[in-house]
């Protein structure tokens, strides 16, 4: 089968990708492993002993990250709606997280916990079409906040991927409602061609 010209591409680009290697490496189980790592760097968002909620978590590059720096004394809570192989440190509830039955289960693994940081990378396939992509993709982005809403301690703290686009100003100001301060970066690990921001904001209102 011939390949399109983008998934050559894609595909050129992962071979020869810095990024790629260094994960191989190191042992990690994805290169977005480094952009939560300069998250962290940045902003000082995880500490040992924290409960760290990870939304669209698989393969695990995230969790692996975030389960060693909680260590034993803590503990991450991951969902995606693909499998993910076990990790120290960590809990997975695998699920759709647009089914309300999945937002359920994770709140009743939360028994009345409140974590300290959510994250999420949680994006959609990519079908192609630019404008359902960006729907899609703010649709999740926003069920997110949602589960921020219900459960985050108040002071804590909240990082989100978000596609640069339609709905994501407003996103943005939805976000700045809710906590004391909100930076927008963009980690060396991701793509500079990709429309991706990571939004971190600190100190839910609660
Ligand atoms: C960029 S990847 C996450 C990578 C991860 N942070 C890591 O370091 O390995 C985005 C994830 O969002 C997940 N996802 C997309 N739609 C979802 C949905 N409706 N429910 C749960 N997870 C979803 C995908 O399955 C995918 O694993």
């Amino acid at each position: 089968m011939k390949r399109s010209k983008s998934s050559s591409r894609w595909l050129n680009e992962h071979v020869n990708d810095p990024y790629v290697k260094r994960a191989q490496k190191d042992g990690l189980r994805s290169r977005s492993s480094y952009k939560l790592m300069e998250l962290n760097e940045k902003d000082k968002l995880i500490r040992p002993g924290m409960l760290v909620m990870d939304l669209g978590s698989a393969p695990g590059g995230w969790s692996q990250v975030a389960g060693k720096l909680v260590g034993e004394k803590g503990r991450v809570l991951a969902t995606d709606i693909l499998p993910m192989d076990g990790l120290d440190n960590v809990d997975f509830i695998q699920g759709d997280f647009t089914d309300n039955a999945v937002f359920q289960q994770l709140l009743d693994k939360l028994d009345g916990r409140q974590p300290d940081l959510i994250v999420s990378d949680i994006a959609p396939n990519i079908s192609g079409v630019a404008a359902a992509d960006q729907a899609a993709s703010m649709y999740l982005v926003e069920l997110t906040l949602d589960m921020v809403r219900q459960v985050l301690k108040p002071g804590g703290n909240y990082a989100v991927k978000v596609f640069q686009g339609e709905g994501s100003d407003e996103f943005l100001k939805d976000v700045r409602s809710s906590f004391e301060k909100v930076f927008i970066r963009k980690p060396e690990a991701s793509r500079p061609r990709s429309r991706e921001v990571y939004l971190v904001a600190k100190g839910f209102k609660g």
